[in-house]
């Protein structure tokens, strides 16, 4: 195999994800708010969002999304695992540590964690493509996983969720080979924050929007400057999705930037493959793009030979859009029933026991705590013991 980068094609080989046990639907929220549920399934494009058990949480539900990966390919060539989180559980050790322990991967690989609000998995794709386009023998794991919480009673309690999304950066990728030029844009704002002692966002919603969309002009415009593909050779666009509905808005800027207008309707038709997932999943903070991505490629869209493109937005802010090539075989790679099958079996809770989680939380003291196995995932937190987070593989 060649390693001069300039001929080595690099991409996501293998893509997956896991989500919680439970959801909460918007027709449930709608009840208790009292908003019409057609502002949750239509206004925003919401109709549930997953709800971690207390034993699920960023390390179990990215174990759960790279099992399956591992048991494909193997851990061999696998030198590097990037964990993108911005709902981490510790100041010091990477959450992927715990990740290749559950997993059983063997020692010589580094791990690392990576932050910057929603655009961390982004950051930890670009870098695992560099990686592999240096050495393409190696393989890097790339996890992203989060669990997006707002106040309860707040505007942003509709666009909660949770997921972890696992891929397999390698050469001669089966999925998506993603290109190089990329379009960048970092902005000082504060329309979406967490200070470490809080455990919900902060967050100004409007702001935020237009802080969002700015972004996909800056991101679209420099990336056109770096030589990147005119607007009319992608066949659609995989966006950030905090809820689905942004990514009709987003389309129509993108559109705009580009000198094109079209009707709602063929902005529709054109968004909705990439909706499907995070329609009933919500916002899954890192994870959403690739969700999008791995609903686009689950659809009955036929889209061997086609460019796509990838805006990703995270808060604070860093975006950056950049496009990649689907494989003609790329059905062949595809986990369509798993993911279906994963998001089907959540059980719906009520708005009470919803509530009665979010409020819920873990020792912060080092006190002992043991937590019951409430999960149906393939991980689970065990308990705390001595500032310790305990984790298990369960067994069935
Ligand atoms: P809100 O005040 O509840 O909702 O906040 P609204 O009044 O703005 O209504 C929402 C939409 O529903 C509007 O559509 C209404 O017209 C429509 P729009 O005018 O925008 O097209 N609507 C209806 N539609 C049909 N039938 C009805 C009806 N009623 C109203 N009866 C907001 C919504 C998204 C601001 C809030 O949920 C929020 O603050 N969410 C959190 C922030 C967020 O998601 N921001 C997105 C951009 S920032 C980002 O993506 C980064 C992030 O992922 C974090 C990170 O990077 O780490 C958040």
């Amino acid at each position: 195999m060649t390693s001069d980068p300039a001929e080595v094609t690099v991409g996501i080989h293998d893509l997956t994800f896991a989500t919680t046990s439970l959801c909460l639907t918007h027709e449930e929220l709608a009840r208790h708010t009292g908003a019409p549920v057609a502002k949750y399934h239509h206004g925003i494009g919401q109709t549930a969002m997953s709800i971690p058990t207390e034993d699920e949480d960023i390390v179990t539900l990215a174990a759960d999304a790279a099992a399956p990966i591992i048991e494909r390919h193997g851990s061999d060539r696998v030198r590097t695992l990037l964990f993108a989180t911005e709902t981490g559980i510790d100041q010091s050790k990477a959450a992927g540590v715990y990740v290749h322990s559950l997993l059983g991967l063997p020692p010589h690989i580094r791990v690392v964690e990576l932050k910057q609000a929603c655009y961390g998995g982004t950051a930890a794709l670009q870098l695992a493509c560099a990686l592999v386009r240096s050495d393409p023998t190696q393989k890097v794991l790339v996890l992203a996983s989060d669990i997006a919480r707002y106040d309860l009673d707040s505007p942003g309690e509709a666009t909660q969720g949770a997921a972890a999304a696992a891929m397999l950066i390698t050469a001669a990728p089966g999925l998506v080979e993603l290109s190089t030029p990329c379009g960048l844009f970092t902005r000082d704002i504060m329309d979406f924050w967490r200070p470490n002692y809080r455990t919900t966002a902060l967050v100004d919603g409007k702001a935020s929007l237009d802080a969002y969309l700015d972004a996909v002009d800056g991101t679209w415009l420099d990336y056109r400057a770096h030589g990147g593909l005119p607007f009319e050779k992608l066949r659609t666009v995989c966006y950030h999705q905090p809820f689905t509905r942004i990514a009709h808005k987003a389309h129509r800027r993108l559109e705009r930037a580009a000198g094109h207008t079209s009707t709602a309707r063929a902005i529709d038709a054109a968004i909705a493959p990439t909706t499907t997932y995070n329609q009933v999943i919500g916002n899954s903070y890192t994870a959403s793009m690739y969700l999008a991505l791995a609903a686009l490629l689950d659809s009955d869209t036929d889209l061997g030979g086609d460019d796509i493109g990838f805006f990703s937005y995270g808060s604070g802010s860093v975006a950056e859009f950049f496009t990649g090539t689907v494989n003609p075989t790329y059905r062949a790679h595809l986990r369509v029933d798993a993911h279906q099958a994963h998001i089907a079996r959540r059980t719906a809770i009520s708005y009470a026991a919803y509530r009665e989680l979010h409020t819920r939380a873990l020792p912060t003291d080092g006190t002992p705590h043991e937590v019951a196995r409430r999960t149906d995932g393939r991980h689970r937190l065990a308990g705390i013991r001595d500032h310790q987070r305990q984790y298990r593989a369960v067994h069935p």
